[in-house]
Parts: C-alpha cells; structure tokens; sequence
C-alpha cells in the first residue's frame, strides 16, 4: 500500500499500486512501461503484471501496443478528492481509501486508534459494505459513492436528534445538484427516485451517549451502477440509470459535502424542529397507508409524519403513536 502519496496536488492515502496506476492512465494517453515504473518504483515487468491483473480483474480495460506502451480502453473517472474539505459551517480531514471491508467499520478503527474527528473516508470499492438492519451494501469497485464522516457529540442526545433524517435531506439535496429529479425519502432515511432506492444512510455511534461520544454518518449513493445482479433485493436505481448519464463521482462528493456542511450546519445550531417541514415535504409516504415492520411485529397504521426527534407518527387504529429506532422498516399498504 502507498501511503499519503500524492497525484497532481490531491492527496492520497491508502491506494493500492494498480490503483495508482490507473491514475497515471487516467489521461487517455500512452505511457511506456518505463515511465509507470518510474512514477511507481517498481520495474517495467512489475508494471506488467499489474496490467494483467488489473484487466484480469475487469475493473478497467487496459491496451498494450508495442513501441507505445499502455493506455486506457475505456474512460474512467478515479476518486480525487481534495485532502481537506472546507465548508461554511465545518472543516473535516479527507482520506482516500482503494480497497477497504466498510468506510464506517475504517472510521470506528481510526477513532478507537486515537484519530481525532471530524475526518471522513471515501473509497472506491467496498467488500463488507454495511447497510441497515444488518443488510449488506453492495460496493463494485469505482462506480458508486462509499462515504463515511465521523463527528464527535458532546451535546448528548440533543445534538443527535433527528440527524439521521437530516443527512437523508443532504443526500437528496446532492443528488439534485448532480441533476437527479424527483428525489424523495422514506422514513427514516432511504433516499428514493420514482419508488427505487438509489442511495442510503447508516449512522454508526460509538462511545457514552450521555457524555462524549462520536457518530459515524456513512452514506452510499448508486453513481455509476447498471448492473448488479440478483444482490440486492429491492427495487434500485442510480444517477446512471436515474439520468441516462455517467455522472463525475467527484463531483457528486463535492456535492455531497456542500450539503451535509450546510444541513449539519442548520441542525447543530437550530435542532431538527427547523428542519421536520422541509423533511415532511420530501417525505414520499407522507398521509399514506403502511405497515411498520420492528423484527416479527407487524404494525399497520398511516403515515401523518414526524416529530420534533425525528420520531415516525403513524395513526393506529385511530391513535397517534410514535416510533424509532434503527431497526425499523417501513412498507406501503397496497390498499393506499
Ligand atoms: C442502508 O441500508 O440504506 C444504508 C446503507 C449505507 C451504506 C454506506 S456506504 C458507506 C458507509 N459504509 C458502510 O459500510 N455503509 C455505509
């Protein structure tokens, strides 16, 4: 592994050497075998292997021409994001990681190893990404979003009321800015176009809730996906599938990081109550009929919104109750 390298200025940590190696093809242009082993110090047969191994992996296409050397068959757009993000309302270290088991799983090793928040981690493929209620989330290798932040709490319970939904606002805010239309949420955070999920959230918390603890704010979003097997079993989509167009995923970063600077911003000074209409207006279930899934319990109730934590109203049985809680779920009734 290379460690805070850097490419053009942008920092990099933690990327393998044929990732690096993408990276000095990422131009379109020939390169001879001598100069890649130059800018990776290793031999010209050394950089030989890893273009097999790279095109023996099928995350890119590589051509090999006598005389010419090496050049990319197909576009590909690498992960570079700046080393540091600087928003209006924070500023947070950036680490690029290739290969990683969970952007969230890095980050709880990185805090419980003495790194300070905030810092976030992105990667370009992740092999135990972690979605909700124990579900995994699918990561092929440089064609979606894999984001973690990690924030410290030192409000307690207060400062992490209803932020789960908030940073559901901040995805759909992103994608909007990357041009994806009719983006919705459903409770508590699945971030939806036209009925299919295209990105999610998982907050990860670690430490004492009642004094300091920190919150792993890990985000997916479906870039560049258009296939993805029998794996994920329910209905899905992607910025690709959503527009018709590849999308830059560091652009979609950018976004992504404007957005929770600016959402985080508005919740940390003024609470979630400033911000549940704006959550209720983007809310795709709001006044309709659904069963609320806690493990076997089914509950059937309608949707009439969400209260001042982020807490889901349902009406049963003619009763407003309130529900939360990581492991709940949500589905339409078919009479709605
Ligand atoms: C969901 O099930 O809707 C939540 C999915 C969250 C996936 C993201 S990808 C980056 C971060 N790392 C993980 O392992 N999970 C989250």
């Amino acid at each position: 592994m290379i460690q805070a390298g850097s490419i053009k200025g942008l920092a990099v940590i933690s990327l393998s050497p044929e990732s690096m190696l993408l990276r000095i093809l990422q131009d379109g242009r020939f390169h001879s075998g001598e100069a890649i082993g130059l800018e990776l110090g290793v031999s010209r047969s050394a950089v030989w292997k890893k273009i097999k191994k790279i095109n023996a992996s099928g995350i890119a296409s590589i051509h090999c021409v006598k005389g010419r050397g090496y050049k990319l068959a197909n576009e590909i757009n690498p992960l570079n994001p700046e080393l540091h993000f600087q928003g209006v309302n924070f500023s947070w270290a950036v680490g690029l990681i290739d290969t990683v088991d969970s952007t969230n799983a890095e980050a709880l090793r990185r805090l419980n190893s003495g790194i300070s928040a905030p810092f976030a981690l992105v990667a370009e493929q992740q092999t135990a990404g972690r979605g909700r209620r124990g579900r995994n989330w699918v990561s092929p290798y440089g064609e979606n979003l894999y984001f973690s932040l990690a924030l410290r709490v030192d409000q307690g319970m207060r400062q992490l009321e209803g932020l789960s939904l908030v940073i559901g606002l901040a995805v759909i805010s992103a994608l909007k800015n990357v041009g994806v239309s009719d983006v919705s949420l459903k409770w508590p955070n699945d971030v939806l176009v036209s009925g299919s999920k295209i990105a999610g959230v998982l907050l990860e918390l670690t430490g004492d809730i009642a004094d300091i603890c920190h919150v792993i704010i890990g985000v997916g979003i479906n870039a560049n996906m258009s296939t993805a097997g029998s794996e994920i079993s329910q209905k899905w989509t992607s910025v690709l599938r959503a527009t018709g167009l590849q999308t830059d995923r560091n652009l979609l970063l950018t976004a992504l990081q404007n957005q929770l600077d600016k959402y985080l911003g508005l919740h940390w000074t003024r609470g979630f109550s400033a911000l549940k209409d704006e959550w209720e207006r983007n809310h795709l279930w709001q006044g309709r009929s659904v069963f609320l899934s806690a493990g076997e319990k089914q509950i059937s109730g309608r949707v009439v919104g969400v209260d001042a934590s982020g807490a889901l109203r349902l009406v049963v049985d003619g009763v407003e109750q309130r529900f939360s809680g990581g492991e709940l779920s949500l589905r339409l009734q078919d009479d709605s």
